[in-house]
């Protein structure tokens, strides 16, 4: 551990080499930027297979302009030499949301699983220092009572939840020297330059500002932690920094904050305070939402004080207003457009571009 930790040293100082998988997605944009910021002197590579690489929404300029290099692939074929002199891996790459995760189930397995495994276990055999792992919140699952805790009982009810508790058990038994962070990120939602609209609060803003309607499919109550984009990338800076006196070696950590566990009806009304006009429905008649839970973030506020979640729900959704209304957004159809990750992936296939095992053809 030792030499690692000291190799790591000398790297923080000296240019390090950054490998980000599935750069290319909805959250690599802010990390690139906030990376190129903290780390102005470091090698950042990306590497994806660019399912959404065409979906730029609010971009003025290339994300991936601020990389130094930009890899084309699939982890599930990943070229071991890639890692040749990397210092920190930052793993995005995944079938990242339920929907993707029951129409792909399998993919989701072989690419969340037991392709983040190998990469995992590649690492550390070729001397990677430091791996930082996009874990979530899903994999509490249905979760009466008290805001979960890291060391509370896990339950995944979907293939992506599942897939996700199997890489972070992985991490635990394959890390060797590596210093592992798995961050169980509260739900997504915030403005990026890949926008993705299957998520709760950019789905409700986006209805607002296309209908000035939003439709609670749920009585409302549900519990959902939620966690701005860019605070996901901060929360990414630090576990890339973090000394193993702050939580150990091999550290899992729900990353999101107390103060953000909201009810859907909360997000309805944040929603309506910045849209005013915005008709809420709510169905006080639906049955109960299993994916619901509270999160428990004391151990992240505990461990990185200086890098807690700084931006407010109400920032969100202003955020959110005013880079649709940048984007002309008016679509009500979105549920059906490329800014659902699923849809993207469905039209590759239905035009041939990628088969059902999600390979390029
Ligand atoms: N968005 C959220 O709410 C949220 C919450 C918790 C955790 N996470 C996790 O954070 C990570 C990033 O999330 P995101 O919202 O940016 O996801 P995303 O789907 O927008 O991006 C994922 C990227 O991975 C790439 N990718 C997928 N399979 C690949 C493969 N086999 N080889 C190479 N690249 C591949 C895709 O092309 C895409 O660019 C994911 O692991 C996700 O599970 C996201």
């Amino acid at each position: 551990m030792g030499n690692r930790q000291g190799s790591l040293e000398k790297v923080v100082t000296n240019p390090m080499r950054v490998l980000i998988t599935g750069s290319m997605g909805y959250v690599g944009p802010l990390l690139i930027h906030r990376l190129r910021k903290t780390f102005p002197n470091a090698e950042l590579i990306g590497f994806d297979t660019a399912f959404f690489a065409h979906n730029l929404t609010a971009a003025t300029k290339l994300p991936e302009s601020l990389l130094d290099r930009v890899h084309f692939g699939d982890i599930r074929n990943f070229p071991p030499d890639l890692l040749d002199g990397v210092d920190v891996i930052v793993h995005l790459a995944a079938i990242s949301n339920d929907p993707m995760g029951k129409e792909f189930e399998e993919v989701t397995e072989a690419i969340n699983e037991k392709a983040s495994v190998a990469l995992a276990q590649m690492a550390e055999q070729r001397g990677v220092a430091r791996f930082v792992f996009a874990s979530s919140c899903s994999i509490y699952g249905a979760a009466e009572g008290r805001p979960k805790r890291e060391n509370d009982s896990l339950n995944p009810l979907t293939a992506y939840a599942r897939s996700k508790v199997a890489m972070e058990n992985a991490l635990r038994i394959n890390a060797g020297a590596m210093t592992v962070t798995c961050l169980r990120f509260a739900t997504a939602c915030g403005m990026s330059d890949r926008l993705r609209l299957d998520l709760v609060l950019n789905d409700f803003v986006a209805s607002a500002v296309a209908t000035r309607e939003i439709t609670v499919l749920s009585d409302g109550t549900p519990w959902r932690p939620l966690i701005d984009v860019s605070d996901m990338a901060s929360a990414i800076e630090w576990a890339i920094k973090r000394d193993n006196d702050k939580g150990g070696q091999v550290l899992v950590v729900n990353a999101g904050t107390n103060a953000g566990n909201y009810q859907v009806s909360d997000l309805a009304r944040a929603v309506a305070t910045e849209l005013p006009g915005t008709r809420v429905s709510i169905n006080a008649a639906a049955p109960p939402d299993l994916r619901s839970y509270q999160v428990d973030f004391s151990l992240f506020a505990e461990l990185a004080p200086a890098s807690q979640p700084v931006v407010s729900l109400l920032q969100s959704v202003k955020n959110l207003h005013t880079g649709l209304t940048e984007m002309q957004f008016s679509d009500r159809e979105f549920r059906e457009s490329s800014l659902m990750r699923l849809k993207t992936l469905n039209a590759h296939i239905a035009h041939g571009r990628l088969s059902r095992d999600l390979h390029w053809q």
